[in-house]
């Protein structure tokens, strides 16, 4: 590689996103990860950084409406995309579904997972596939809880579950 390659490698890449519904133009560097960029540079720490590897699932945010491990995509590869985020969740006073569920079931302790855990909720309910109690927890699996309050977290998803679905198909 020539040192003009590596210098045109190592130079900031103008991309434009639509996060939370508000359109932003960044530079970001070719290595930056999606879940970097979130926390790093915009200061939206509501997204968390657990194991950076794509083991435990608190970075999840939705791109595109898609669930999606952000530590593990970088933020240059999504140029035009549409990104979703914990903070993006709420309309105004009134909390999302989902977000409404986990307080009621108390499906948190530390809450360090809760984010992730919420935003693939919310994706998985896009995707419409889990039908029971099991393939919530097969379909959720990549989403860890530290403190083990997996049966919580399953009553939240349950009960929130059909009215995500509604507010999907409306
Ligand atoms: Fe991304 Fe753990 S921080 S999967
Ligand atoms: Fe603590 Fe899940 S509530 S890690």
């Amino acid at each position: 590689m020539s040192a003009t390659d590596t210098g045109e490698s190592l130079a900031l890449h103008a991309i434009s996103l639509t996060l939370n519904g508000q359109s932003h133009q960044l530079e970001v560097h070719p290595w930056t990860t999606l879940l970097d960029l979130l926390r790093e540079q915009l200061q939206l720490t509501g997204t968390k950084k657990g194991c950076d590897h794509g083991q435990c699932g608190a970075c999840t945010v939705l791109l595109d409406g898609k669930r999606i491990n952000s530590c593990l995509t970088l933020a240059v590869m999504h140029d035009g995309a549409e990104l979703t985020t914990i903070e993006g969740l709420a309309s105004g006073d009134r909390l999302h579904p989902l977000q409404a569920a986990f307080i009621k079931h108390d499906a948190f302790q530390c809450g360090y997972c809760t984010p992730g855990q919420i935003c693939s909720a919310v994706g998985l309910a896009r995707e419409g596939k889990a039908a029971s109690a099991e393939q919530i927890r097969e379909m959720m699996s990549g989403n860890l809880c530290r403190c083990g309050a997996y049966s919580n977290i399953l009553a939240a998803i349950e009960e929130a579950l059909p009215e995500c679905r509604q507010e999907v198909q409306s």
